[in-house]
């Protein structure tokens, strides 16, 4: 690799404000989560927020910019007919992937076009990752290929009960990833998996995580991804995964939006990745004040300091 690449990934914008909730909209599971943004997150999280972040990635290199979920709060045709104006602002869909998250796939109760409908243009695999996994591009997990790195977009979404928000890759995707990535070794490519939820057990309440972890967990272990990025969290994390290669590194971002704390929550931040011939550089840029610039808040050398483990 003779030349840096840059990859952001910004998550868990909670874009404001709800639009188009109608009387067909509503069941008991928007009903609670109408009353958690009313009574709460309609505090924290801040379009004006996720746009300095935006800015400011563009303006530090980014060549690609990953959205890893959770977009919108109550999966409302009109929030995510809302959101793709947003996803626009980011950039064209050459230049910006995106994943859902469970806030976008809400409830079963859609009453109108889903944001896999809607967002189309951002969650689906280029032409080249369309003929490399024999699939069609709306598929997933779906591949593109961004400079020296194939993009690997898992849907971890699924509807769920009231006060749940668990997700699930399921056996379908995971056979396929699994494929994919063995695949992918032939090619060269740095392999970069955008997941939505924690993907190891334990990074979450079970009411909040992913209900196939274990396997994930087992599947990154025998399988080479580069990286694993992924939201939910709305907390910053670094876990080395064991892996027969070499441990992988997995990710999670803090919301991209929030311009108060909120319990264990910092303020809005975003990560930035440089690939180079020299590993993986990880630059965590933010609020430290709420007020204040987006500033750099810490950086790592991923594999720097760790050597390939056998398992
Ligand atoms: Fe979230
Ligand atoms: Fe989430």
């Amino acid at each position: 690799m003779s030349q840096t690449f840059t990859l952001a990934h910004i998550s868990d914008l909670h874009l404001t404000p709800i639009l188009g909730l109608g009387p067909g909209h509503w069941n008991v599971k928007r009903g609670l989560g109408y009353l958690n943004w009313v009574r709460s997150r309609r505090l924290v999280h801040r379009l004006d927020i996720a746009n300095r972040l935006v800015a400011d990635m563009w303006q530090h290199g980014a060549d690609h910019v990953a959205v890893t979920g959770d977009i919108v709060n109550l999966g409302l045709p009109g929030e995510i007919a809302e959101a793709l104006s947003w996803l626009k602002t980011v950039g064209p869909p050459a230049k910006v992937t995106a994943i859902p998250g469970n806030h976008d796939i809400y409830t079963r109760r859609m009453n109108g076009p889903s944001c896999l409908e809607i967002w189309r243009d951002y969650l689906a695999a280029d032409a080249w990752g369309a003929e490399f996994s024999g699939q069609s591009p709306e598929t997933f997990p779906f591949l593109r290929r961004v400079g020296p790195l194939a993009l690997i977009g898992l849907n971890s979404a699924i509807p769920t009960r009231p006060l749940v928000a668990a997700g699930r890759i399921g056996r379908e995707q995971r056979d396929r990833l699994e494929d994919d990535l063995r695949k992918l070794k032939a090619t060269g490519l740095m392999c970069v998996v955008l997941i939505h939820h924690p993907p190891l057990p334990g990074q979450t309440a079970p009411r909040r995580a992913l209900q196939d972890a274990d396997e994930m967990a087992a599947l990154f272990a025998r399988s080479r991804a580069d990286l694993v990025l992924h939201g939910h969290n709305h907390r910053d994390s670094l876990i080395y995964h064991p892996s027969r290669e070499r441990p992988v590194p997995i990710v999670g971002v803090a919301s991209g939006s929030a311009v108060r704390t909120h319990g264990p929550e910092p303020l809005a931040r975003y990560n930035l990745f440089r690939f180079s011939s020299s590993g993986i550089e990880m630059i965590v840029r933010g609020l430290a004040d709420p007020n204040g610039a987006v500033v750099e808040i810490s950086s790592h050398h991923l594999h720097a300091s760790v050597q390939p483990m056998a398992v």
